[in-house]
């Protein structure tokens, strides 16, 4: 448990690692240079009043209550601006100083209305301590001047009401959008007494560039900005720290709660990834935890025809075991396998896969890093020694170029693009490799230096010619080179990006990116002093993802780029534990730690402590999983948080694989797409009713805090325990933390990571072990974790998905930041307002070929299949390349996405489907036999729950 409030410092810490010493109501203090005086009064226990200023903000100045007297000095300086001296002699309190304070207020109260009983931030409300503060006992100027009592609310937002009336114009919200979002979506309007926050151009907070991360409601001192569910609920009474549920960021949360009940969500000031921010889903789409669409009774079936039926526990675990262990008997050991989510914990991802290896027998266990992350995995590995990124995000603050690659980290990770936006506000230089326009090109005062536009699939032939131009115009860190990597490996890979067939001049047809906007985007990046990469599934979701990734690599090699702050290669993964997952032993040919199953020794551990013996073989991953099915032996599937039948390519194919399946256990908080094929569901639990660990995409561990009970009685680890029980394998854990405990054992790279310690420091960056006993923000700094780094060779292969005149445009798919991933938790959110369906973007140059219009209806058709969505005509794309969201079931942007994948980790080719669009009338075919199959589904589950109901009558 925490308190509800952290002390404010008044200003943000300074920097510096000089100190000064003043004196502070006659008591010494010591403070780095260039700490206000209002921080350095906190720091010595002295909290001088204020209104407008906060430590997550730079000072502003405007209020006048944090007036202070300084020995030698005229008047009354503001203590938030003014920075401390050496021997400076400060006074907070005289009679002075209390008259002009109480001045001040009154002036606040007499255009405030006196509500506060009823008042929603009653007992949490800045104006109302300060009155306290500064003794305010009369108003002299009365209530009945001008003043903006009758002003009107602007409710537009789902989350937060903006109340006019009550706002002191201390402008907190104003900076908070600009320095801690940098939306710049509000400005004061008028003058004086006219004064007022306006969004946008006084339009109402939804119509406004408002992206609703909630920072300028966090900083206001007033009931002026306050969350819906506050005014709803009231303030909450206690909280717990625990971290975001959605993306790789991580954010650390305080939930504020009533009881059992979430209040809000507060962004942690300490959390190490966030330090106070959020983007909308962390900070307000929670609500889908208690929809009234989770599903909490476990339920079972023999055929995906048949009415679901509501059994106990032990039915329904006892059911599930019976029928693996049947399969098993009757196809062999290697028929059954399961799938793990980087949407559960560390703990949860662990328990599957161990379940696998040791009660089902096999290696059969893949995840969903899978179709995303796994070429980093793989790329990484081969040429720095470790499958994971080199830094913090905190490193950003160091970088002088920032090179964004296949990545929009504006929409997918919000809170680091608001701290990458913020570097470069203060002058680092940007460089974008997206084919898309996406909102990191251009940002209010932030715009990249150099969009490379590049076509879909081309990535490869991009950093090769970035690389030629670092060799060939002799901008390598040759020292670099030569301390650092193999010398062997350098010369070959030397003599193969010289070759004139990597020349930006010979790529420039195959990328679209003219030679001379690569050539000073490569001449940038190499010269930096600092250049970091960011990376996304733009990179790795490609035929050539792997190669990619080690493309990548070398270009940070090759210009000394990787082993300190500012630098590094840096994987944006897409969901809050895709890291984790992998970290954990997830891949069916790896055991956690990143260590092959077919190594004795570390296997031999494993078997000590696990009392097996595990196969040597590694098992299949998941797509070899679906055609195994369809070629009938692999018939059983234990699938944990994740929805193959919407996120996997190839919906088709995958649908077919799973109804020749004899039994799929699905584990899920929804009836998700997945369940529908599925003949034993069993309650899941949302991140609120669990404990564990997620670790984000700088490798940062952090606790994932129960606040609440498991709706179905059980949190996820308990029911990994229970089905293993049942299997015969016996798991006997009491808490998550003796999870942890085992994993910390039995990983090298977690050998110091535990929950005590965790609680202690927050959170922790692995390796965290012997050597490094408070985790490792950045990595590879003296050496490389493989030794020497190795440059790989990265030949330019086209994409297998050719363009036709049949398919003549390249489908290319994407995120958008009010939905996450299959949208099952968001769509169950008012997040729907900013996002209801996915759309098709289209050029307004293919779009006028076709006779298609804004809003109007499109088929989209590969070689794998055909959907319909609505079109937005845009010049975000270039033409020739289409784009769309795959957050709605419906949509099926998967039934168009086909079998291509990596050659080395088979991650789907997401990124590159050949296409035709045209105009249609009505939904495709795919679609109305999916809405056909969805309600049949939703009405056989519904009618477990009405029996349930009778039978409880
Ligand atoms: S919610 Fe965020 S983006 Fe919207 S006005 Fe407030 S700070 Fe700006
Ligand atoms: S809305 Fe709140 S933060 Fe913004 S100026 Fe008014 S009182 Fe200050
Ligand atoms: S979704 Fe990502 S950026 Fe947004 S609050 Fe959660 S972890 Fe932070
Ligand atoms: S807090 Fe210093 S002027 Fe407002």
């Amino acid at each position: 448990m925490n308190q509800l409030n952290d002390l404010d410092y008044g200003t943000p810490a300074s920097e510096s690692n000089q100190t000064v010493i003043l004196e502070i109501d006659g008591a010494p203090v010591e403070v780095p240079a260039g700490t206000s005086v209002m921080r350095a009064a906190a720091i010595a226990g002295v909290n001088v009043p204020k209104l407008c200023a906060t430590d997550s903000l730079e000072p502003f100045g405007s209020c006048r209550l944090c007036l202070v007297e300084i020995e030698g000095r005229r008047g009354y300086p503001a203590s938030c601006t003014t920075p401390c001296e050496p021997g400076m002699r400060v006074r907070t309190q005289s009679p002075k100083l209390a008259e002009l304070r109480r001045g001040t207020m009154e002036l606040y109260i007499s255009d405030h209305p006196l509500d506060c009983l009823t008042c929603p931030t009653n007992g949490n409300c800045e104006l109302q301590d300060m009155a306290g503060v500064v003794g305010l006992r009369e108003v002299r100027y009365g209530y009945e001047g001008k003043n903006h009592f009758d002003a009107a609310k602007d409710e537009s937002n789902p989350y937060f009401t903006y109340d006019p009336s009550k706002c002191i114009v201390c402008n907190r919200c104003v900076r908070a959008c600009e320095e801690t979002q940098g939306t710049f979506a509000l400005t004061i309007s008028g003058r004086g007494f006219e004064s007022r926050v306006t969004a946008g151009q006084a339009e109402s907070f939804m119509e406004s560039e408002c992206v609703s991360c909630g920072a300028c409601v966090q900083a206001c001192p007033t009931a002026t900005l306050t969350e819906k569910t506050v005014i709803m609920m009231g303030q909450a009474e206690h909280s717990v720290v625990t971290t975001c549920a959605y993306c790789g960021v991580g954010c650390s949360f305080k939930a504020e709660m009533k009881g059992n009940e979430v209040v809000r969500m507060v962004p942690n000031k300490d959390g190490h990834a966030n330090h106070g921010h959020s983007c909308v889903k962390g900070r307000f789409a929670w609500g889908y935890a208690t929809h009234k669409d989770r599903i909490t009774k476990p339920m079972i079936r023999s055929r995906i025809t048949d009415p679901w039926r509501e059994v106990s526990w032990e039915e329904a675990l006892s059911y599930a075991a019976g029928e693996f262990r049947r399969i098993q008997a009757r196809h062999g050991k290697d028929s059954i396998g399961g799938i793990t989510s980087s949407r559960c914990t560390n703990e949860e991802t662990y328990l599957v896969q161990k379940l696998v290896r040791a009660a089902f027998g096999n290696n059969n266990v893949d995840t969903c890093a899978r179709v995303c992350h796994s070429p980093t995995g793989y790329g990484l590995k081969q040429t720095l020694g470790e499958s994971a990124g080199t830094q913090s995000f905190d490193s950003v603050m160091k970088a002088d170029v920032i090179m964004v690659i296949g990545a929009n980290p504006a929409s997918a990770h919000p809170v680091f693009a608001s701290q990458m936006k913020r570097r470069l506000r203060q002058g680092a230089r940007l460089i974008v490799v997206d084919p898309r326009a996406t909102e990191m090109v251009k940002s209010p005062h932030a715009a990249a230096t150099h969009h490379l536009k590049l076509l879909p699939g081309t990535n490869v032939a991009i950093i090769n010619a970035l690389a030629h131009v670092v060799l060939n115009e002799g901008l390598h860190d040759a020292g670099y080179v030569a301390d650092r990597c193999d010398t062997k490996s350098f010369e070959d890979w030397k003599n193969f990006v010289l070759r004139p067939e990597n020349s930006p001049e010979a790529t420039a047809s195959i990328t679209g990116v003219p030679a001379a906007e690569l050539r000073a985007a490569a001449r940038l990046y190499a010269t930096a002093g600092n250049g970091a990469i960011y990376y996304g599934l733009g990179v790795t979701e490609h035929a050539q993802g792997s190669t990619m990734v080690m493309g990548i690599a070398n270009l940070a090699m090759v210009t000394g780029n990787v082993g300190r702050e500012g630098v590094g290669v840096n994987p944006l993964r897409g969901q809050n534990n895709v890291q984790g997952s992998c970290d954990m032993g997830s891949f069916p040919h790896e055991l956690p730690g990143y260590r092959h199953i077919s190594d004795t020794t570390v296997r031999s551990e494993f078997e000590g402590a696990w009392n097996v013996t595990l196969s040597p073989e590694p098992g299949l991953r998941i797509p070899n999983m679906f055609d195994a099915a369809l070629e009938g032996s692999f018939m059983g599937l234990y699938c944990e948080g994740e929805d193959i039948v919407q996120s996997d390519p190839n919906t088709q194919h995958v649908t077919a694989a799973l109804s020749a399946m004899e039994c799929i256990v699905v584990q899920d908080i929804f009836l998700n797409e997945t369940a529908k094929y599925a003949h034993v569901f069993l309650p899941g639990s949302s991140f609120l009713e669990k404990d564990g660990t997620f670790t984000n995409a700088e490798r940062r561990i952090s606790r994932v805090r129960k606040v609440m009970p498991p709706l179905g009685g059980k949190s996820d680890w308990e029911v990994t325990v229970a089905l293993a029980e049942a299997l015969g394998y016996p798991m006997p854990y009491s808490h998550p933390s003796e999870i942890m405990d085992e994993i910390a054992r039995l990983t090298p790279t977690f050998h110091g990571v535990s929950y005590d310690k965790l609680d202690r420091l927050g959170s922790l960056q692995w390796p965290c072990n012997d050597e490094a006993p408070e985790g490792t923000p950045t990595m590879h700094i003296d050496r490389f974790v493989r030794g020497k780094g190795r440059f790989i060779i990265t030949q330019f292969f086209a994409s297998p998905e050719k363009v036709t005149p049949r398919y003549p445009l390249i489908l290319t798919t994407g995120r958008i930041l009010s939905q996450y991933n299959v949208g099952a938790q968001t769509r169950r959110t008012d997040n729907n307002l900013w996002h209801a369906e996915d759309r098709l973007e289209i050029h307004p140059q293919d779009a006028e070929e076709r006779g298609i219009a804004d809003d109007h209806w499109v088929g989209i058709e590969s070689r794998a299949g055909q959907t319909v969505l609505r079109a937005t005509v845009t010049d975000k794309v270039q033409p020739g390349v289409v784009y769309t969201t795959f957050h709605f079931p419906e949509s099926g942007a998967n039934v168009i996405t086909t079998d291509s994948s990596d050659w080395a980790t088979n991650c789907p080719e997401y990124k590159v489907t050949a296409v035709q669009v045209m105009p249609v009338t009505q939904p495709s075919q795919w679609q109305q036999q999916y809405s056909e199959f969805n309600e049949r589904q939703l009405r056989l589950a519904a009618a477990a729950e009405e029996r349930h109901v009778l039978v409880s009558k």
